[in-house]
């Protein structure tokens, strides 16, 4: 046991009631990552239920999915779960398997409710949709131009939050977490370079923030004060002109007013990645935060420390947490109630067990070596397109575990990041053309 795990495991411990009474267990939470493991009409299979079980077993008090997209036109990636209209009785089963098997040993488990908006891929969708035709700036071209969303359509995206989070409840889910963070629909409306509408739903920020206001109010109105319901914001999007720090404070202002239960700190979009801590090909445009000493594994832990003077809801802070002094150096802050981890968790499912009983002190850093060659072919080549695909190839390369996973297997961890693009690359082809002829 590490000498001062003893007072690490105890702040980490401590359950947390929420404000809509329900209880977490303990302060750890797995923080949502997409599965890809739904079927080619985006239901919840087995490999969904053994991948949760695993979890559920290994120790977090929750457990947030990862992203289920409300319209099945515009996902994340071909293997989403989807909630969009009527709910076939296999799509109900799956779920509600998915939703007992989270909850196993007394742990919640809430659904993450997305919309993909511009960075549904082109393999999804040949034209996403977004608040404006503003493309994403990437290389490769794996996104098509978005077509402005009408004002109806943006309300029947009000409407499907709600639809959504009333079957996750009736499946058996404690909550679900509406997405307003990594550069997905609701995260494209709050940032001022992507939304240039002049509607009602664009210009100041009381407008650009109606969407996730709207869809807060609606997965509330159809559950219930008794249901949890969470928020994933960024603290700042990391680009010249995108939603910025003094913006999000903003915000969460405006949400203290909807009895959110946990709101999730997170950063950066596909144009920049801050979210997984890495760079994308513009400048990281920040803007000073305090400086803290503390936590500096977290790397949205000085924004969410900062956030702490406005928020009036339970703040959880998701992005680099490794150590057991990190977690509980920042709990015992007093400016954070929850931590959020997500990588840990596809190399360990009992990563937070092992934390919890000071087992372990830190988790083992897996990424310096992961690229897919050495020099220019890796993570700083110069090459604009070889910086973008060894940002996928990590990606894949933690695809690759959760798959194995969710197969029963344990997590690869010599894998190579080469092996795990081509992989991926594959993998994506494959349930894209299943989900294709599937909608024939
Ligand atoms: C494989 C993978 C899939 C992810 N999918 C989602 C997702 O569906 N929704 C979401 O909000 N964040 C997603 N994320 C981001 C994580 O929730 C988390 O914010 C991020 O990994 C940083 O935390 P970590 O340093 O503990 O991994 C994903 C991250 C990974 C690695």
């Amino acid at each position: 046991m590490h000498p001062d795990s003893a007072d690490h495991q105890d702040i980490l411990a401590r359950d947390l009631v929420l404000p809509c009474g329900g209880r977490l267990k303990n302060r750890l939470c797995k923080s949502a990552m997409t599965e890809g493991l739904a079927d080619a009409a985006n239901r919840a299979t087995g490999r969904h239920v053994t991948l949760y079980r695993r979890w559920a077993a290994g120790g977090a008090g929750l457990l947030i999915t990862g992203n289920v997209q409300v319209d099945r036109r515009y996902l994340e990636r071909a293997g989403n779960i989807v909630i969009d209209g009527e709910q076939s009785a296999r799509q109900i089963q799956g779920l509600e398997a998915l939703a007992a098997a989270g909850s196993e040993d007394g742990t919640q488990i809430w659904m993450q409710l997305s919309h993909a908006g511009r960075q549904t891929p082109k393999l999804v969708a040949s034209e996403p949709v977004g608040p404006s035709e503003i493309p994403l700036a990437l290389p490769g071209g794996r996104f098509g131009r978005p077509r402005a969303l009408t004002d109806d359509e943006i309300t029947r995206v009000v409407t499907r939050f709600g639809e959504a989070a009333a079957v996750a409840r009736d499946c058996g889910f404690h909550g679900v977490q509406v997405h307003g963070a990594h550069g997905y629909l609701l995260s494209e409306f709050l940032s001022p370079r992507v939304n240039q509408r002049s509607d009602r739903w664009g210009g100041i920020l009381e407008n650009r923030a109606r969407l996730l206001l709207e869809c807060v109010r609606s997965a509330r109105a159809s559950t219930g004060t008794d249901f949890a319901v969470g928020v994933k914001l960024n603290s700042a999007d990391f680009q010249q002109g995108g939603f910025s720090f003094d913006e999000c404070l903003a915000v969460i202002e405006l949400l203290n007013q909807e009895g959110v239960d946990l709101l999730e700190i997170s950063g950066g979009t596909y144009e920049q990645p801050r979210l997984l801590g890495i760079d994308g090909l513009e400048p990281v445009f920040e803007e000073k935060v305090r400086e803290s000493t503390r936590a500096r594994e977290a790397y949205f832990f000085e924004y969410a420390a900062a956030a702490r003077s406005v928020a009036s809801m339970p703040l959880m802070v998701t992005g680099g947490f490794r150590s057991a002094r990190g977690m509980s150096e920042a709990l015992s802050s007093g400016q954070v109630d929850m931590i959020g981890l997500g990588r840990p968790l596809c190399l360990d499912p009992d990563f937070p067990a092992r934390i919890l009983s000071g087992e372990l002190a830190v988790a083992p850093d897996v990424e310096r070596g992961l690229r897919i060659g050495p020099g220019i072919l890796g993570p700083h080549s110069p090459i604009r397109l070889i910086k973008t695909i060894n940002g996928f190839a990590k990606i894949g390369w933690y695809y690759e575990q959760i798959y194995r996973l969710a197969d029963g297997l344990e997590a690869d961890l010599g894998m190579s990041g080469f092996k795990a693009l081509m992989a991926y690359e594959k993998t994506e082809k494959a349930k894209s053309r299943a989900l294709q002829a599937n909608r024939q």
